[in-house]
């Protein structure tokens, strides 16, 4: 298959582009779009054997279940029923962004798209191009992140072409997506709510709206013993195709530790490069191979900028070295997908 790759301007995305999009989608076909957070691969949610497909070329586990994407709230109802208060409050406050919201499943909506659970995840993307195509499809579409299952999350229409090119109908390249890293994911129908996998929308903004809001706690669980309440966590994730090592604790310890670790790991003929925030990169004085992640006083900047370093890296390096951040706001998000996609953790 050739995956055709139409150019769309973000802002005034070209209506012909997205109608061919729209047709594909209506024929059964998939088609990746970005959206603020990552690019997604897209399907008609109502569309059971596109759906399927999608855990296919993705090689995605069955019992991982897909976001559906709305572009408006009039669209709740069609996929949703039975939803609390707290929803409304939150669409209210966040809807379109990143945040995406755990509802009970209305029936007409295939079982395949949430892997067979009776709830479906929820969001409305805040990006013209995605919020384009739901509407010229007159449906909303089912997607999870256009990656190979387990690889780092595309930001550009290139990684999608890295993971998926001759799979897939279609990418709509929108360029780079603006935050680069994946919505946050709170199911309301739990008491108290929690957050299934934090993101862009932070624990403390949530908390202003939901003052109960709790982080689930990872470490509780473990493969084993794994209940499908939160289907997307047992899984590797976000993971570089090379070892990475990251480095956590006081400055400008971690950064001096690091830098040991680069000069001694490279001595073995290995080829090591380095992720680390700007205030390091500055003050190790822009060794070699190193790559500034954006200060890490501006955690956004870092967020936006993460998934595009490491799939870069991967590229070059056999083993990637880089600096943690502190888990607030932001930085919980960053961690979290850090700490997955890490082979090694050292506290200096
Ligand atoms: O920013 C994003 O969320 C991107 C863009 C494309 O929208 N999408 C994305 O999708 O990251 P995906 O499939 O990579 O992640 C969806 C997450 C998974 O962790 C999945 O387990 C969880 O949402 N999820 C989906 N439906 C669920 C459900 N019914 N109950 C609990 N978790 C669910
Ligand atoms: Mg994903």
């Amino acid at each position: 298959m050739n995956t055709i790759v139409y150019k769309v301007d973000p802002v005034y995305p070209e209506s012909e582009k997205i109608e061919q999009s729209a047709i594909i989608l209506k024929r059964g076909g998939l088609v990746a779009f970005p959206t603020e957070t990552v690019y997604g691969l897209g399907a008609d949610t109502f569309n059971a054997e596109a759906v399927r497909r999608i855990f296919k070329v993705k090689q995605r586990p069955i019992d991982n279940p897909l976001i559906i994407h709305i572009s408006s709230l009039q669209e709740v109802n069609k996929v949703a029923y039975d939803v609390p208060n707290i929803a409304f409050e939150l669409m209210e406050s966040f809807f379109p962004g990143p945040l995406t919201l755990i509802l009970p499943r209305k029936e007409l909506v295939p079982p395949e798209v949430s892997a067979f659970l009776p709830t479906i995840a929820l969001r409305m993307p805040a990006h013209r191009i995605a919020i384009e195509l739901i509407k010229a499809l007159g449906s909303p579409i089912a997607a999870p992140s256009a990656n190979r299952s387990t690889k780092v999350s595309p930001v550009t229409a290139e990684h999608v072409l890295d993971d998926l090119n001759g799979e897939i109908e279609a990418i709509l390249d929108g360029g780079k997506t603006p935050l680069g890293i994946d919505s946050t994911v709170v199911n309301v129908l739990s008491d108290p709510p929690v957050i299934l996998r934090p993101g862009f929308i932070t624990y403390e903004e949530l908390k202003e709206i939901i003052p109960g809001v709790v982080e689930f706690n990872y470490s509780q669980i473990s493969d084993s013993d794994f209940k499908p309440v939160a289907p997307g966590m047992k899984y590797r994730h976000y993971t570089p195709q090379v070892p990475m090592h990251m480095f956590l604790g006081e400055k400008p310890y971690v950064w001096e530790e690091i830098l040991k670790n680069k000069i001694l790991k490279s001595e073995k003929s290995v080829k090591v490069g380095v992720a680390i925030s700007k205030e390091g990169f500055i003050y190790l004085n822009q060794p070699p191979d190193s790559f500034s992640l954006g200060s890490y006083n501006d955690l956004t900047e870092v967020a936006s900028r993460l998934y595009l370093t490491l799939r870069e890296m991967e590229k070059v390096y056999d083993i990637i070295l880089i600096e943690g951040c502190e888990e607030k706001g932001v930085g919980r998000a960053l961690m979290n997908r850090l700490k997955k996609a890490s082979t090694s953790i050292k506290v200096v």
